[in-house]
C-alpha cells in the first residue's frame, strides 16, 4: 500500500489518493476476549472493518497491520515512509510504555500520527500513564473504547481535507 503512488518528486512519493496506516501493537490481536472490562468486546476484525469502510467511502486508501513484534512493527513504519503513507493511527499498546525503538521510527519517517488507546490509561497502573509516543503525536485519545478508533479517523479525514485544500491541489508533494 499505497498501490497508486504515481511518482516522486523533490524525493518524497506523491499520489493523487491519501492513505492512512493504522498499527495495532502487541495483544491487541487478541481483542473481543481479552479483559473486555479495559478493552471492550468488539475485535480487532470488527474495529479494522468499520476504519476500511470509512476510508473507503472517503476515498482514501486505508490498511490496517498489527504485530506482536517491536522489530515488525517498526519495518512497518519505515515502509510506510517508503511508500508516502500520509497519516497514520497507533495503538503501540505495551510497546506505548517501553519502545523508544518504534518511537524513533515514527520520529524518522515523520509521518503526523494520532495514538490510540481503547482503555483510560491514566486511571489504570502507573506505568501505564507514561508513553513513549504522545510528545511526537498530533494528539492522543485513550478511554473511549473502539469509538476511539473512528474519532481518530475523523481527525485524520478532516486533517487531509485541510492540508490539501491548503496546498490547492490534491498533487501537492508532502511535506511532512
Ligand atoms: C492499551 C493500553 C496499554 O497500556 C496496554 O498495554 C494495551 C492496550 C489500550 O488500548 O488501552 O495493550 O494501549
Amino acid at each position: 500500500m499505497p498501490a497508486s503512488k504515481p511518482g516522486r518528486a523533490g524525493g518524497k512519493p506523491v499520489s493523487l489518493v491519501k492513505s492512512i496506516l493504522v498499527l495495532h501493537g502487541p495483544n491487541l490481536n487478541l481483542l473481543g476476549g481479552r479483559e473486555p472490562r479495559h478493552y471492550g468486546i468488539a475485535t480487532l476484525d470488527d474495529i479494522n472493518a468499520g476504519l476500511k469502510a470509512r476510508g473507503e467511502a472517503a476515498g482514501i486508501q486505508l490498511e490496517a497491520f498489527q504485530s506482536n513484534h517491536e522489530g515488525a512493527l517498526v519495518d512497518r513504519v519505515q515502509q510506510a515512509g517508503r511508500e508516502g503513507v500520509d497519516f497514520i493511527l497507533i495503538n503501540p499498546a505495551g510497546y506505548t510504555h517501553t519502545s523508544i525503538a518504534l518511537r524513533d521510527a515514527l520520529a524518522a519517517v515523520a509521518i503526523p500520527y494520532v495514538e490510540v488507546h481503547l482503555s483510560n490509561v491514566h486511571a489504570r497502573e502507573p506505568f501505564r500513564r507514561h508513553s513513549y509516543f504522545s510528545e511526537l503525536a498530533v494528539g492522543v485519545i485513550a478511554g473511549l473504547g473502539a469509538q476511539g478508533y473512528e474519532l481518530a479517523l475523523e481527525f485524520a479525514l478532516r486533517y487531509l481535507h485541510t492540508k490539501v485544500s491548503q496546498h490547492g491541489s490534491q498533487k501537492t508533494e508532502k511535506t511532512h
